[in-house]
């Protein structure tokens, strides 16, 4: 393998040729903020959040994307760099509900005090984006910047969509695409400040192409996909990830041998999640690994009582 030598703020960098300049700033310890960016994923440069400041390029680059060459010298924490990072999640924070992206992005974002109302206060709520017609904007109001408000997509008994929070990261896209499910259930729909994921003529999950496997909850930076029971948790105020305990097993259903974690809470599966270094599903799993695991519960009658009522009584009872 031929290596190749950079420079990163100012620090003597080897690496292997082909990697990028995220893995080659990993490679010394210095993380980068991400959002559109997944090790299983392929990269698609949508958010921007990575960028750095190349010696020679008239613009920044995506270091998620950009492949290491020799010479090269970079800078990750310039003026420059910090300034477009900071606009770009400003413009993110301004109009999209942020409340559950991980630990890191906040971090990074404290660091840049990111202002989310530098664009003016959010405007009033509408319901009706996946009606808009491309390219037809609305008029700006008062001064306050509009957001991508719409109520939540709840149409079946599995997930939820909640739009409000999404990015526009396109990993649900690729992960429903031909980075791992090959179902196309989901893509992209409008163009400008009004796209948005969409199914095929915003039908219902049930009506279109979707076979639940979740993939796209699994790799959903925001929150914006989510179980159905963890959103009927959080909305009765009940989801606590702090009394909940994470176990990896195998799945059971086939010889395929998928790696599961079981999220538990009072005693209760709430959520499943796969792990993203295991070779065999890289975080992805098919409906039965995701969501069939009520057998392992004795429910009884309650198998069709809602999993808040049912934590509810389970801590009554203890
Ligand atoms: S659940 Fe699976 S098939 Fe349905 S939209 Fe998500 S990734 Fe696509
Ligand atoms: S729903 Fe989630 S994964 Fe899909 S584009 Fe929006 S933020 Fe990204
Ligand atoms: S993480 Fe690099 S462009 Fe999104």
């Amino acid at each position: 393998m031929t290596e190749v030598a950079l420079v990163i703020d100012g620090v003597d960098v080897v690496v292997n040729e082909g990697v990028t300049l995220l893995d080659a700033c990993r490679s010394i310890a210095k993380q980068q903020p991400t959002l559109c960016y997944l090790e299983t994923l392929a990269p698609v440069n949508v958010c921007r959040v990575c960028v750095v400041e190349v010696e020679g390029s008239r613009t920044l680059v995506p270091s998620c994307s950009r492949k290491v060459e020799g010479g090269m010298v970079v800078q990750t924490d310039s003026e420059r760099v910090r300034h477009s990072r900071r606009v770009v999640f400003e413009m993110l924070a301004s109009s999209v509900n942020l409340a559950l992206v991980d630990h890191p992005t906040r971090e990074w974002m404290e660091s840049y005090n990111v202002d989310p109302a530098r664009f003016g206060p959010p405007a009033a709520p509408t319901s009706d984006r996946d009606q808009r017609h491309a390219g037809h904007h609305g008029e700006v109001v008062g001064g306050a910047a509009e957001t991508v408000h719409q109520p939540i997509k709840v149409d079946n008994s599995l997930y939820v969509r909640d739009y409000s929070r999404c990015i526009l990261c396109y990993k649900c896209v690729e992960a429903c695409g031909d980075d791992a499910q090959n179902t196309f259930a989901i893509a992209v729909a409008g163009r400008g400040f009004d796209a948005r994921i969409s199914t095929e003529f915003d039908v219902t999950l049930p009506e279109g192409a979707c076979v639940f496997c979740g993939n796209c909850i699994g790799v959903c930076p925001t929150g914006a996909l989510m179980f159905r029971s963890e959103h009927e948790l959080r909305q009765a105020d009940l989801w606590e990830e702090d009394r909940q305990s994470v176990t990896r097993t195998v799945c059971s259903f086939c010889g395929v041998g998928c790696n599961l974690e079981l999220h538990v809470q009072d005693n209760r599966i709430v959520k499943v999640t796969s792990p993203q270094d295991h070779s065999v599903t890289e975080g992805h799993l098919c409906i039965k690994g995701r969501f069939g695991y009520e057998y392992v519960q004795e429910l009884g009658d309650l198998a069709s009582t809602p999993v808040d009522v049912v934590l509810r009584r389970a801590r009554s009872d203890s």
